[in-house]
């Protein structure tokens, strides 16, 4: 059943992408694509000659406005509406994909350069016993009868995927024979679009429908099993007392050395001060015209979830970026968290070996 009818909302500027129209690119021209955080603005007459400006300072001033702007609209809506959202949060999302379909986010084609544990792989060979010192895991003795991607030397699992944005550059560019790419959704229209898609090629990725913040559904993976987990834009989705269940059971799925990376909005991005008043649910915490949620996290947040599920920082960085819409003379503000979480290798004392394990 379709989610009910929430007030119409200027769903597409709250649910803003990182980049509503960036042109797609080859995958040789996503590698080359430069890191994020290389364009300054040095002479604010300039602003407009670019359409992006990187690490951008925030005075004092425009900090205290953000603050007070968050804080005239954080009167919290009542609570059979919060656990109304809160229980048909997949319904909504799926309206979103009837109405979009694969129309509204854009390829994450920055991936590569962010995030090179998504390109091929491409170190030296190394013997069986360096691999396991490094919490790699040996070729695999499994077979795909066992479960999906089991006989893969190297797991990616995306959680939140929509409609593919990520994992059909990861398949496109990373031609490693040994990759196996897991992605899974709440949304069951989301999972529908990603298996219709022509590049959907089932002997190297497996998408399934799971809701990441119901711990007792099983993952069709087993524990210690994988190598990169990706949450793009979607951590943010969930209820703020559902997070730190869910990443420790994602956790569990990391080889002992494994990444999780994340790129999620973070405090005071534009799409938070455009939130107006009847919108917020908790604190930092907002539902969109289209009955979809969205919190703002901190650096710190992050980096208190991640380290109480036993992972270790590698990166967590603020993204703070000018964007500039030059026929309009706009600008726009935006704010994005980026992290970098592995597992410690001591894990793999703690559950004894290189065993790959169900529950
Ligand atoms: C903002 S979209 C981002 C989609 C995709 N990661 C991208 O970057 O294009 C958030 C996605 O998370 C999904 N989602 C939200 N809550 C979820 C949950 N509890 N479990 C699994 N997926 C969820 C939504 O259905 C939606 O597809």
């Amino acid at each position: 059943m379709a989610a009910p009818a929430v007030a119409a909302g200027d769903s597409s500027a709250e649910n803003m992408p990182e980049a509503a129209a960036e042109p797609t690119e080859s995958s040789a021209e996503a590698q080359k694509r430069p890191q994020f955080g290389t364009r300054f603005l040095t002479d604010p007459r300039q602003v407009f000659q670019h359409n992006a400006w990187d690490n951008v300072e925030w005075s004092a001033e425009q900090e205290e406005a953000a603050q007070k702007k968050v804080q005239e609209n954080s009167q919290p809506l009542p609570a059979e509406k919060q656990e109304e959202f809160d229980n048909r949060a997949n319904e909504y999302w799926n309206d979103f994909y009837t109405i979009h379909e694969n129309r509204f986010f854009k390829d994450r084609h920055w991936l590569f350069t962010e995030f090179p544990e998504l390109a091929p792989q491409r170190k030296p060979p190394r013997d069986a016993e360096e691999n396991l010192l490094n919490g790699e895991e040996v070729p695999s003795t499994h077979t795909d009868t066992e479960f999906p991607g089991a006989s893969a030397s190297y797991r990616i699992l995306e959680v939140g995927c929509g409609v593919g944005n990520t994992v059909f550059p990861i398949l496109k560019t990373n031609n490693d024979p040994g990759l196996f790419v897991y992605c899974c959704d709440f949304s069951s229209t989301a999972v529908d679009l990603v298996k219709s898609n022509p590049e959907y090629d089932p002997s190297r990725c497996h998408a399934f429908v799971h809701d990441m913040s119901d711990t007792s559904a099983e993952y069709p993976i087993p524990d210690h099993s994988l190598d990169v987990i990706v949450l793009i834009f979607v951590l943010s989705a969930l209820h703020p007392q559902k997070m730190q269940n869910s990443i420790n059971r994602l956790a569990r799925l990391l080889k002992p050395g494994g990444v999780l990376l994340l790129r999620d909005y973070g405090r005071y991005d534009m799409a938070q001060l455009r939130f107006k008043k009847g919108r917020c649910l908790s604190e930092n915490f907002y539902v969109r015209g289209d009955g979809t949620r969205v919190y703002f996290f901190t650096q710190d947040e992050l980096h208190d979830l991640f380290s109480s599920a036993g992972l270790e920082k590698v990166q967590n960085m603020v993204d703070r970026r000018l964007q500039v819409n030059r026929g309009k003379q706009l600008t726009m503000y935006r704010v994005w968290v980026q992290c970098k979480y592995r597992k410690m290798m001591d894990s793999l004392q703690q559950h004894g070996g290189l065993q790959l394990t169900r529950d």
